[in-house]
């Protein structure tokens, strides 16, 4: 055989055809099987105390730190695009050892809540972080032991009394992403015993120690040195993402979250096929930083990489998704 004179192979025509239903834009989007709605897509926001200008962060280029008053700017957009919620995020100025920021009723985040609900609490969900390391001057998301350890149970105290300050400031829902053992029980026997039956609880319930959350530390003006890998799992291990969403229903959470969300798409397929509330999962700050970071280089679309970013969450069985494009991709949904 020469290239000049190619003996021609036999071709057997093929009987089924998938590329004909790829053929125009029209029937593609006729046959698409899902699509993320803005209704399922939750904003997070930073908010910092004594800020008098929105602070971008460094390492999430188009995200800032608010002011208290951007802040509400950017509910009313949220709102007005038919986001399903915003989760919440507090920058005090002082920080301490014990995290008190948290259970101040004039604390940042606190303060925050009630802002965010008098503004557009009657069309969005609005939610907080229910977590100790924004507040604590070592970073980590509980109080330690005399000798440095994440303390557990005395963690769980905090939490009660900042799970009663978040609703007592108004809010919808709570977020407890700290993963200590027993919060979430703790946390709906405190808001139940105080009368608060209707706020929420949307549980972090299979949270990694991952290395994606890297440019949330500088969000947050983290303090932490060393890692969180005493209380966020292992990312190797997927049964136990299932086992700690079973538990956190079991206590009482009303959605449980998956988070990251790219790195852990069969988390979330395992996850939805176990439980029957709705699955949320955040798509992180580490997942944001790399498509902004390819975009900018002219490496990546960026437009279709947030999208398809989104849909393979959803796709992956999340009802609700947390990201810092929620507002854009809003917009690109609707377009
Ligand atoms: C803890 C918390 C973290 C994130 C949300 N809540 C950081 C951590 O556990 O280290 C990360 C979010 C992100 O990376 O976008 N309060």
């Amino acid at each position: 055989m020469t290239a000049e004179h190619p003996i021609p192979a036999p071709v057997v025509p093929p009987v089924v055809r998938p590329r004909r239903l790829r053929t125009t834009p029209a029937l593609r989007r006729m046959v698409r099987e899902q699509q993320v709605h803005p209704r399922q897509l939750v904003l997070p926001l930073f908010v910092r105390e004594g800020l008098t200008e929105p602070q971008p962060i460094r390492s999430m280029p188009g995200v800032v730190q608010h002011t208290r008053y951007s802040m509400l700017e950017a509910v009313e957009e949220a709102a007005e695009l038919g986001l399903g919620g915003v989760m919440l995020f507090g920058v005090p100025e002082e920080k301490d050892a014990e995290g008190s920021g948290a259970l101040d009723p004039a604390g940042v985040l606190n303060l925050a809540i009630t802002d965010v609900v008098g503004e557009v609490g009657d069309q969005l969900t609005v939610m907080s972080d229910l977590c100790l390391d924004e507040f604590t001057d070592h970073g980590h998301c509980g109080v330690l032991t005399p000798d440095g350890r994440v303390d557990n149970d005395r963690t769980l105290s905090v939490y009660a009394q900042m799970a009663l300050a978040q609703a007592h400031a108004g809010v919808d829902m709570v977020g407890p992403s700290g993963m200590m053992d027993g919060q979430v029980r703790v946390i709906r026997s405190s808001l139940d015993a105080l009368g608060h039956h209707d706020v929420g609880i949307l549980a972090y319930s299979a949270k990694y120690a991952s290395a994606f959350f890297g440019p949330f530390r500088e969000a947050v003006d983290s303090s932490l040195t060393g890692d969180r890998k005493t209380y966020q799992q292992d990312p190797m291990n997927a049964h136990e993402g299932v086992r700690e969403a079973l538990l956190d229903i079991e206590e009482g959470a009303d959605l449980v979250m998956v988070k990251p969300a790219l790195s852990y798409l069969d988390v979330i397929r395992r996850v939805r096929d176990a439980v029957e509330v709705p699955v949320a999962a955040y798509n992180v700050s580490g997942e944001y930083a790399m498509v902004e970071a390819a975009a900018a280089n002219g490496w990546i679309d960026r437009e279709a990489a947030i999208l398809e970013t989104l849909g393979s969450i959803h796709r992956a069985g999340a009802d609700v998704i947390l990201s810092y494009w929620a507002v854009e991709a809003a917009r690109l949904l609707t377009a």
